[in-house]
């Protein structure tokens, strides 16, 4: 028999379908030495109590305290690690303007690669107390600080996609703040795929380097050109932003007479491992572009309050087989947790459905499979789900109010939906590895 490294005796919630959210009671879930989940055992099944002993006596038994649960960690799909040091502030002014005032004179700091380690430390620390487990992330332009990054998200354990933002184009860009050159942008993104690609050989972290044009208005054609071209010769992910904004929208118009989705296709860009931050102003004609080439969305609902000029419609997309996660766009959005962002995409598809689009709702069951499932598929990564063959990437969550009120699964679910906080994640594991714990003071 096999010597699991770890086993949790207790209730899981694990999304299969956009629909519902299982709820499981009284399982063992067994992650083998690798990080994966072997087997989730229920109890009438013959095993339990045998696999559950053996567990017991050789210490690898956890058992998930009473009125806690053992959730599958979030996947965080749109992250701007520079703008931590901003997150909640500057916040009122329309997306260019934003850009221009406030967020590229922060991002231009990260050349000091002593400011950029206290700021990510701080930041990837913050995400995985708030059960992201992991996380996509743009850079800036620096190659350096983006490899601190990594550094940082391999010492502490978290999956992490990262791209060292190319934009070089003179008329969107300030010069205090861009790449030299559309040659300078493609050849520091090849130093950092190659420096990545070694990072990740000599820790065995869970790292991947990915391809990222800012947003089509921030680079020249030859440099999109060329990163869709790097996307095709290294095999990697694509990440950018597509149609968040009216104004981002209508640059592609004027520009291309071609809607933004679009231009990312010309150039390659948008591919089947492509994740687009936004989509706020999608056509029904562009959301069926993203399906055809099985391009993902990132649905950022607290940015999109303050840029998108909309609600992106997550059940058209989804209607249209377009894969969807959610993202916090640190910091677009202010808040680093994934559960503030289910929150608020529930509450934005309410409005959105308000304001005249039928069956825009989205429930507590359909954001959870968001946060979880969207986003490993989004990534396609073996995460998202406490099944056998996934990554044991889990968060154990405590129900503060499970004393005091009723506790229907349904009403344990929701209540874990809408008020968890990062004081209530107690345990967070990355392929069964323990990755951040909360003592609190219980
Ligand atoms: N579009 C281009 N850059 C950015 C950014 O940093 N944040 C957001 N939300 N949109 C962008
Ligand atoms: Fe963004």
């Amino acid at each position: 028999m096999i010597t699991y490294q770890i086993v949790f005796e207790g209730t899981i919630i694990s999304s299969a379908t956009f629909d519902k959210a299982d709820f499981t009671p009284e399982t063992l879930t067994c992650v083998d030495q690798s990080g994966t989940i072997d087997r989730v055992i229920s109890a009438a099944d013959t095993d339990y109590q045998r696999v559950k002993q053996t567990a017991k006596n050789n210490g690898s038994l956890y058992q998930v305290p009473k009125g806690s649960y053992l959730l599958p960690g979030f996947t965080d799909l749109h992250i701007h690690a520079p703008q931590w040091p901003q997150a909640g502030l500057a916040l009122d002014k329309p997306l260019n303007e934003w850009l221009n005032t406030y967020t590229f004179p922060l991002e231009s700091k990260f050349k000091d690669l002593d400011f950029a380690k206290k700021v990510y430390q701080s930041l990837v620390k913050e995400l995985l107390a708030n059960g992201t487990t992991t996380g996509l992330y743009f850079g800036s332009v620096h190659t350096d600080a983006n490899l601190i990054l990594a550094r940082i998200c391999a010492d502490l354990g978290q999956r992490a996609f990262i791209g060292k933002v190319a934009m070089d184009n003179k008329d969107q860009t300030p010069d205090y703040y861009r790449d030299d050159s559309s040659e300078a942008a493609l050849q520091e993104t090849e130093r950092f795929i190659k420096e990545m690609l070694s990072l990740q050989k000599e820790t065995q972290a869970n790292l991947t380097p990915v391809i990222t044009p800012r947003f089509v208005p921030s680079c020249t054609d030859e440099t999109l050109l060329g990163l869709g071209q790097l996307a095709q010769k290294y095999d990697l992910p694509v990440q950018s932003h597509c149609s968040e904004s009216i104004w981002e929208d209508s640059y592609a118009i004027d520009c291309f007479q071609m809607t933004d989705a679009q231009v990312l296709d010309k150039f390659n860009l948008l591919t089947d491992k492509a994740v687009m931050a936004h989509g706020t102003q999608l056509r029904d004609s562009d959301l069926d572009l993203f399906s055809h080439n099985h391009s993902a969305i990132a649905h950022c609902p607290i940015s999109n309050a303050y840029f998108g000029n909309s609600v992106m419609r997550v059940n058209e997309a989804n209607k249209r087989n377009v894969t969807v996660g959610l993202g916090t766009d640190i910091s677009g959005g202010f808040s680093p947790s994934i559960y503030r962002n289910m929150q608020q995409s529930i509450m934005s598809s309410q409005m959105l459905e308000d304001s005249g689009t039928d069956n825009a709702r989205l429930s507590a069951d359909n954001v959870f499979y968001l946060a979880t499932v969207g986003g490993a598929k989004a990534l396609h990564i073996p995460v998202g789900q406490i099944k056998s063959g996934f990554k044991a990437d889990l968060q154990i969550v405590q129900d503060q109010y499970f004393d005091v009120f009723s506790n229907e699964p349904q009403e344990i679910f929701e209540r874990l939906v809408y008020h968890t906080n990062k004081e209530n994640i107690k345990q967070v594991y990355v392929s069964g590895k323990l990755v951040h714990e909360n003592r609190g003071e219980e």
